[in-house]
């Protein structure tokens, strides 16, 4: 099994299509006007979200405050646990609800009873890396799992993939629709979906069908609409070998993980049990999410793993890099 957490085993002359990907993954946070991550530490991160800055949990951020002065400058502050036990304090000049964009996509925010805001930033790079993967791939098939407010479904939408959105709540799928509205996606060919993504995967492989992309992003826990238990310990690999098994082989897998014990090297290993041959038809990238602070370092946020066909492998070629 691969060791190394950025795990491509075969080695090219220059690694061109994981150059690419890091310049895309830099520039998606880098070049963001409507966030930044301004601060994180003491198990907190400070952000800007549009005019908007929160002060909210974060398990990762052990270390001290790298700019403890600036934490007064918060215009909410999430008090609590995650997970809906805590309350938000609010400047009274925040709104309820207010838009960001990035790059052309809108997203409506607001502070949520969890601790959330309806948007999950560190899967910007996603983003990115999914629209230049699409890039002479318009009407391509693309599956989102645990689909939230829709990120990757936009981004995908707006590259001129046909996307699957699948959420077990119905109010995280009409979230997603206005923003597609907001986007001017609103006749973009997005299906919505409330399902379990689990029951939703089987159906699919059930009707024969594939997809050239596929992007999960599964909660520690969940439930589908019916009641269905999501635990991602319990259910993963079940769940990736489905996902592997709806798959093009030409196309690309994009998969992160937030649940403790499953980071770089357990993924990895989960991954290469159920499809070895990944390795041999594509790149397999196992890496920590990050979001790079104002301050110089960088907050963890999960892991990710990607895989991509070798047909994709122009497409993430960066420009700064000679043949
Ligand atoms: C995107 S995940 C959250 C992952 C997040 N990045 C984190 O840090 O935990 C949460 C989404 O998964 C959805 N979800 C939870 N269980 C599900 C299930 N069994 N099937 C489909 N969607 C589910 C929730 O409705 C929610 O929108």
């Amino acid at each position: 099994m691969p060791e190394s957490t950025t795990s491509s085993t075969r080695s090219s002359p220059i690694d061109r299509s994981e150059a690419g990907w890091e310049e895309l993954a830099r520039g998606a946070l880098a070049d963001w006007p409507d966030y930044e991550l301004l601060d994180f530490g003491e198990g907190r991160r400070l952000e800007r979200f549009g005019p908007w800055i929160t002060d909210r949990p974060a398990a990762a951020a052990a270390q001290p405050k790298a700019d403890p002065a600036r934490w007064s400058l918060a215009h909410a502050r999430y008090e609590g646990s995650r997970g809906g036990e805590g309350v938000w304090r609010r400047h009274e000049a925040l709104p309820d609800a207010w838009n960001v964009a990035w790059r052309g996509l809108r997203f409506e925010l607001k502070l949520s009873p969890s601790g959330q805001v309806g948007l999950f930033p560190e899967h910007a790079a996603d983003w990115a890396v999914t629209q230049s993967l699409l890039r002479s791939a318009a009407g391509k098939r693309i599956l989102n799992l645990f689909a939230y407010t829709g990120g990757a479904t936009l981004a995908a939408a707006q590259a001129g993939a046909e996307v699957s959105h699948v959420d077990a709540a119905r109010n995280m799928v009409a979230w997603a629709a206005r923003n597609a509205e907001l986007s001017g996606l609103r006749r973009a060919a997005v299906h919505w979906i409330v399902e379990d993504a689990g029951k939703f995967v089987r159906r699919e492989l059930r009707r024969g069908n594939a997809y050239f992309g596929i992007l999960l992003d599964p909660p520690s826990y969940g439930h589908g609409p019916r009641g269905e238990s999501f635990q991602f310990a319990r259910h993963i690999s079940a769940l990736l070998q489905g996902c592997l098994d709806l798959l093009d082989d030409e196309g690309f897998l994009l998969f992160t993980s937030h649940t403790p014990g499953f980071g770089p090297r357990r993924l990895t290993g989960l991954l290469h049990d159920l499809r070895p041959r990944l390795w041999q038809t594509g790149r397999v990238r196992v890496k920590t999410l990050e979001i790079p602070a104002a301050t110089g370092r960088a907050l963890p946020c999960g892991t990710l793993v990607a895989w991509w066909s070798d047909r994709c492998e122009e497409r993430l070629s960066p420009r700064s890099v000679d043949p």
